[in-house]
């Protein structure tokens, strides 16, 4: 009996067992398999094998590269213990091993099941071949054969009490296609089965037969065909590979998101390597300008718009709360606490008075006692203290407490529009595209509570013409705030003050959630 009359005749159990429903999804998963090129894509005749160890289930690491200094290597890979057409296809593998290694040849089976499930298939179909445990689909995604099964096949997976991300202790149900190559003692692969239908296997016949070629090719010293030019997507897949093994989930998530982005971002724009050469010297100058008080590459992030990408993300602020802003490079930590009502303006010549008040309440409206309001601000030059001598130490810099009524009250100097430092490598960046380096009016604010969400924010002034050009894009419509003038004697006497000022009244909304820390916070620069 051939494999292919094993495997027709699993085709007509399984279809007889299935409901009609079932039969057309499995059908749409196939189609969709095969829509999806995965089989198209994968690594195919003349294509170089990516070079791989993996453990096997007895314990010791196989080394492609060794297996191929002793003759051919036919490599299987097949989707798990779970899957009757894998078992039939091992079996019959199994079978014709004398033969395989008769012709000088070694066979692995690469399965992403975890090694004691593993254990199960090699034990149940007598295999003595190594079974190679492939975890997260490393080596399968060298191969360019990953691909996750449809939700819908997963619940008739399930209701078999097949959990197969469980099987394989992934997140999500992701196989390889089953696949059979032949590599040639030189790594090139010499015959390749990829097939979108998880029911069509190779004939192990025909392996035979590449195996019997290979072994007269060698024997005619026949020289093996000129190996397929390396594509830049097989690097991208090694290099994915290469970092799949990351020790912190979360870590290996973003470097694979980075490499995936970036290496599509070269071939998107063609970049050139004098392109990337100049972009790794861009980066270094925006390390050579940063110290204690700048910091160049937070700098970048904001002109590009990430910051604040990242912080509305973040933040998930509903509707009508408190929502975010850049925290920008000039945040200090440690500003002196401050009783409510005083003024942190304490330079000689700050810019004019202004009184910000309000309370902090939460989403329902109630008040939120103790919410810590960190505040700062520029000067009248639009100077923060902590990169302008001229001011005393922490100038425009306060910590205010709400009291129990959620009220909070504090006086400094009203805020101007300033440029953002464009002496570096990302004032460049603002000139190539022709864009200013000013930001409107805006008054910082680190608003946290226990129970509620941290949020880092400002208050842009309604009236500053910059403000629908703000060079970080921090602006938000729910942050636009008016600050009247008070200067008429009557309103002068009522607030018990002799000089006009600005009056700002505004409420920070806070969302219930965890309170977060700040971790970043620039030094004071030292005098030259
Ligand atoms: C700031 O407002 O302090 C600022 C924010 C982003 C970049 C530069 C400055
Ligand atoms: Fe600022």
């Amino acid at each position: 009996m051939s494999l292919e009359d094993e495997l027709e005749a699993q085709r007509r159990r399984a279809y007889e067992q299935r409901s009609p429903q079932e039969r057309k999804a499995r059908a749409d998963a196939v189609t969709a398999v095969a829509d999806a090129k995965v089989a198209d894509r994968a690594l195919n005749v003349g294509d170089r094998m990516p070079v791989f160890r993996l453990p096997a289930i007895s314990g010791e690491t196989v080394d492609a590269g060794r297996l191929l200094d002793r003759g051919p290597l036919v490599i299987s890979f097949y989707r798990g213990g779970w899957c009757p057409y894998c078992n039939i296809e091992l079996r019959a593998l199994q079978g014709r091993l004398p033969e395989i290694e008769a012709l000088g040849a070694s066979l692995v089976a690469i399965s992403p099941e975890l090694p004691d499930r593993a254990a199960v298939t090699a034990d149940s179909d007598a295999l003595t071949f190594p079974v190679l445990f492939d975890q997260g689909n490393a080596v399968a995604r060298q191969f360019r054969l990953t691909h996750e099964i449809a939700p819908e096949i997963v619940r008739y997976q399930l209701g078999n009490g097949n959990d197969v991300a469980a099987f394989n202790g992934m997140d999500t149900a992701e196989v390889p296609l089953p696949a059979m190559y032949v590599i040639d003692s030189a790594g090139i692969v010499r015959y390749a089965f990829v097939d979108p239908d998880y029911t069509h296997r190779a004939e192990p016949d025909v392996l035979i037969g590449v195996l019997r070629d290979l072994a007269a090719d060698g024997a005619n010293a026949n020289p093996a065909p000129a190996a397929r030019a390396t594509s830049s997507e097989q690097i991208t897949a090694e290099v994915l590979a290469a970092v799949a093994g990351a020790g912190d989930a979360r870590t290996g998530e973003i470097l694979a998101a980075v490499i995936r982005h970036a290496h599509d971002l070269a071939r998107e724009v063609r970049l050139t390597p004098t392109e990337l050469l100049a972009a790794a010297d861009f980066l270094k100058r925006c390390g050579d300008i940063s110290d204690a008080a700048r910091h160049e590459y937070v700098l970048l992030a904001d002109v590009l718009g990430l910051t604040m990408v990242v912080d509305t993300v973040a933040a998930g602020s509903p509707d009508g709360a408190l929502e975010t802003s850049v925290l920008g490079p000039f945040y200090r930590a440690g500003a002196p606490w401050e009783p409510n009502g005083a003024n942190i303006s304490r330079g000689a010549d700050d810019g004019d008075p202004a009184h910000i008040h309000g309370r902090v309440l939460d989403t329902s409206g109630a008040p939120v006692d103790g919410a810590v309001l960190d505040v700062w601000g520029t000067n009248r030059n639009g100077l923060y203290e902590n990169v302008d001598p001229s001011q005393p130490d922490y100038n425009l810099r306060g910590r205010f407490r709400s009291g129990a009524d959620g009220d909070y009250d504090l006086w400094t100097a009203k805020p101007v529009s300033y440029p953002i430092p464009s002496d570096g490598p990302v004032g460049e960046l603002l000139a190539v595209t022709g864009r200013h380096n000013m930001r409107p009016a805006h008054f910082h604010v680190i608003a946290s509570a226990d129970g509620y969400r941290t949020i880092v924010t400002e208050l842009f002034t309604d009236d500053d013409p910059y403000l629908h050009s703000d060079a970080v894009f921090g602006v938000k419509p729910s942050l636009v705030v008016h600050y009247d003038r008070i200067d008429t004697p009557a309103a002068l006497k009522a607030a018990g003050r002799t000089e006009p000022y600005w009056d700002l009244e505004y409420d920070f909304i806070l969302t219930p959630g965890q309170a977060t820390s700040v971790g970043f916070s620039t030094g004071r620069q030292q005098p030259a």
